[in-house]
């Protein structure tokens, strides 16, 4: 409570605009800057500066930040509402890395389960494991939701031209649609199915698995089962219990969260399409920078950068959302993985202590890739009533050729971030017009609407090129930027209870569907359920 009355308190005194403090300080540009594992973020667009920014240092010790982090990395079991360790980074790690939990060195099993997965993954793309009427595998059915979907998904969009094995296709939501429409391509006889669920139990990814495992027994045959489905889970006995073999079980821990687990077997279907060499160095980018977040100073550490700009902005000017724009098609997926990524870990209203917070935690997370966000809602951002700010993300150069492309794509994206920073005044507005042709009357009719305020901020995130290396050390920054805020914000950012009312009513609901009596809920679900049941045919 007193840090974030801290934080409010000193932004009651911010009395700068962007364009105020470039002009009084033209060096921020090239000071408001930090770099580490590849990524470089410009945080100069921001309502900053070193006064403000050493202050919200100060809170960092005030709330134990360099012990707290310490204490993650030493595998302290910090999920305290679930008494688990949170040691995610242990995934990326190698042999000379020493994590420990409860007395014992994790990477040997760590390690252990990785080259399980790569010898499967590298069998698959040579051909060596095969289906049941023994064709080579060309497509990987990764079903499985939330944590267990997302990232992968996100990352097979955006490596694309890695993928040079089976081609990847993820199944998430329980409308059959989704499963029916994956299917109806592909042929059973070269598809191999992955059930990704850390707890083996999801409604909806056991739904699916169920009908999967009837369209291949259907198609090739009961037995087929075995050659035709592997599971990337924790829970080996529901496995079993399912049908799938142990040496098709890839496992992982409980101290992985399920929206921190692409970096474990969860990423199995990216190993078979892109091959292991590549998840390695998917691997290695986050590895960096889990180092750059140890070991460099506050003032030059992007992830701890990151959250103090989210919370100043949260916490110190009440905005409630934060947009992560991509300018870079294949991160098309990012702002939904983050979303998952941000809100499920830090959408709490309960602190450490299990009292109600009297402050706000996470924002709304949001966005879509540019440009295409420049023909929907940046009219919004430029001149709406809410300011959101924003991420931008972008790269020097594309994986492909097209440098033309490119260079239009980067600069939309640099002027975007320069025109919501600085605007467009109404008497710079109407001296164009004039200039233009219009009449007075009319430049000072429009004057108001063509008007931008500017002030908006925004960091630019960028990176030399979208590689396996830059969009691993990219999500690690965002996982450290949401530990940090979660320190900040004194909350367990590594449990989700928020998600089981919904999941128990579900079940509780689910016969009304067929007996049409819901007396148990209330009238208005009551009355919705009528309406369904005498719609339907
Ligand atoms: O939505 C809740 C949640 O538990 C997420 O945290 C998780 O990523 C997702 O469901 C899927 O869980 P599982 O991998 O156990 O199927």
């Amino acid at each position: 409570m007193i840090l974030i009355d801290e934080i409010a308190s000193i932004s009651r005194q911010w009395n700068q605009t962007l364009t105020s403090l470039f002009k009084g300080d033209p060096g921020r540009a090239s000071r408001f800057v930090a770099e580490g594992a590849g990524l470089r973020l410009d945080y100069s667009k921001h309502w900053l500066d070193s006064a403000a920014l050493t202050r919200l240092f100060e809170l960092l010790c005030t709330c134990d930040f360099f012990e707290k982090r310490a204490s993650m990395f030493a595998g302290n079991r910090i999920n305290t509402t679930e008494n688990r360790a949170v040691l995610h980074v242990a995934l990326r790690g190698d042999s000379t890395d020493n994590f420990i939990i409860d007395g014992s060195l994790v990477m040997p099993s760590v390690i252990q389960a990785r080259e399980q997965s790569y010898v499967f993954a590298e069998d698959i793309r040579e051909g060596i494991v095969v289906g049941a009427t023994g064709r080579p595998f060309t497509d990987v059915v990764n079903i499985g939701i939330g944590g267990s979907d997302l990232g992968p998904l996100m990352v097979s969009e955006a490596l694309k031209p890695m993928i040079d094995g089976p081609r990847p296709h993820y199944v998430s939501n329980l409308d059959g649609a989704h499963l029916h429409d994956v299917l109806a391509s592909l042929d059973p006889q070269t598809t191999l199915i992955l059930i990704a669920s850390k707890t083996f139990t999801t409604q909806e990814t056991m739904h699916n698995a169920h009908k999967a495992k009837q369209w291949i027994s259907s198609e090739l045959g009961e037995t087929a089962v075995t050659e035709h489905f592997a599971a990337l889970s924790t829970n080996e006995g529901a496995v079993r219990a399912f049908g799938i073999s142990d040496t098709r079980i890839f496992g992982f821990w409980d101290w992985v969260g399920g929206r921190y687990s692409v970096w474990s077997t969860i990423g199995l279907s990216l190993v078979i399409a892109m091959g292991s060499k590549i998840f390695d160095r998917f691997l290695s980018g986050a590895r960096e920078m889990d180092r750059h977040f140890q070991n460099t100073p506050a003032d030059h550490n992007i992830p701890i950068l990151m959250a103090l700009i989210g919370i100043w902005y949260r916490n110190g000017f009440g905005l409630d959302t934060q947009a992560v724009l991509p300018y870079e098609q294949r991160l098309h997926r990012f702002s939904a993985y983050l979303q998952q990524m941000e809100m499920e870990s830090n959408g709490k209203r309960i602190d450490q202590n299990g009292k109600p917070l009297e402050y706000h935690t996470c924002p709304v997370i949001w966005g879509e890739p540019g440009t295409n966000g420049q023909h929907a809602f940046f009219q919004m951002l430029h001149q709406g009533t809410m300011v959101c700010p924003i991420d931008f993300i972008l790269t020097a150069n594309s994986i492909d050729t097209d440098h033309e492309s490119h260079s239009l794509l980067n600069a939309n994206c640099l002027a975007q971030a320069e025109a919501l920073a600085f605007g467009k005044s109404t008497d710079e507005v109407y001296q164009d017009m004039l200039a233009d042709g219009f009449s007075d009357s009319e430049a000072t009719r429009l004057g108001s609407h063509r008007t931008f305020p500017g002030n908006r901020p925004s960091s630019l995130i960028m990176m030399d090129a979208l590689t396996p290396e830059s969009l691993g050390a990219l999500i690690a920054a965002y996982e450290h930027k949401v530990f940090t805020q979660g320190i900040l914000w004194n909350i367990n950012s590594y449990d989700q209870w928020g998600v089981e009312l919904g999941k128990a009513q579900c079940k509780a609901l689910r016969p009304s569907f067929d007996s049409g009596n819901a007396s148990q809920f209330s009238t208005s679900t009551q009355e919705s359920l009528k309406w369904l049941l005498e719609k339907k045919y």
